[in-house]
């Protein structure tokens, strides 16, 4: 392997020990503790695994959290009605509200129900307007750590040919945004992307977010190139024993690592950058509440 690893953990521990910073100075200095609030709709197992760190984490720095785990039969005017009583609750400065919802939810009902200025997810129709014309949003937490290591590593952007492989709207979409915004060329590759493998050669920033494991081979990366892999996939692993399996991305890290000039690990790299950034942007929401 030759690229360098860039390191989601580390980078993340840093920005968690900085929000830690923030919140001690808000409580002592102003007597205010930023909190947020996280709702999940039903037993959806990987969704748990990421609401209980949410919460663990938000402690961890010194922020209020608060859980509201509800059945998957709650109705949709329910969860409305709770977005309403979270928007009113002033000691709550951040809502996230953790996808997927059940069917017989509207998603986007939800979201846009959701007080814009406590979105912290960037969800909100008006945080994506503000974000796509270049004025002050609330970012989405997992493209946001994707940049924070892309200008650690890069400094500045400008010019830089990146390419997005993914079009959704919680990750594709945002990132070409904000790589728009540091004056890259963007490209936004997906499913029908005709000569997919050239479209990436011409990479020098490549960020895969299909959800597709190792979809992505080292010949398809400009020798280099800056690789961030924000998938995270389960795959079967028998060498580890029956039935056993292990996380990989979107890329095929050993083929990459021959020819990136870094790249992010899975796991271990932008995973831990998603909620280290959900916490930032608590602090942010609860400062600018606070004006
Ligand atoms: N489900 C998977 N990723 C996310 C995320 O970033 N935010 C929310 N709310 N739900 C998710």
């Amino acid at each position: 392997m030759s690229a360098t690893l860039i390191d989601g953990k580390d980078f993340a521990a840093t920005i968690r020990e900085k929000v830690a910073g923030h919140v001690r100075h808000l409580h002592e200095e102003h007597g205010i503790t930023p909190g947020l609030a996280v709702v999940l709709v039903g037993e959806d197992p990987a969704s748990q695994v990421y609401v209980r760190n949410k919460g663990a984490q938000t402690k961890e720095v010194g922020m209020a959290s608060f859980e509201h785990r509800l059945p998957a039969e709650t109705s949709e005017a329910e969860l409305l009605a709770l977005i309403d009583r979270l928007n009113g609750a002033p000691a709550v400065h951040g809502i996230l509200v953790q996808l997927p919802l059940p069917d017989h939810i509207d998603a986007a009902k939800v979201i846009n129900a959701i007080d814009p200025a406590k979105d912290v997810d960037g969800f909100h129709i008006s945080n994506v307007g503000l974000l796509a014309t270049g004025q002050k949003a609330m970012v989405p937490c997992t493209p946001l750590g994707c940049l924070m290591m892309l200008r650690d590593r890069l400094g500045d952007l400008s010019g830089l040919d990146a390419v997005v492989v993914g079009r959704s709207n919680i990750v594709g979409k945002p990132m070409a945004h904000l790589l728009l915004g540091e004056n890259c060329t963007v490209t936004v590759a997906h499913s029908r992307t005709r000569d997919l493998a050239q479209v990436c050669r011409r990479a020098d920033i490549l960020v895969a977010a299909v959800g597709r494991p190792q979809m992505i081979p080292g010949d398809w990366i400009k020798p280099g190139a800056t690789v961030i892999d924000v998938g995270i996939n389960r795959i079967p692993a028998p060498e580890r024993g029956e039935g056993k399996t292990r996380l990989v991305g979107d890329v095929d890290f050993d083929s990459a690592a021959e020819v990136a000039g870094a790249i992010t690990p899975v796991p271990g790299g932008v995973g831990p950058m998603t909620i280290a950034c959900l916490l930032a942007n608590t602090v942010t929401a609860c400062c600018r509440a606070h004006g």
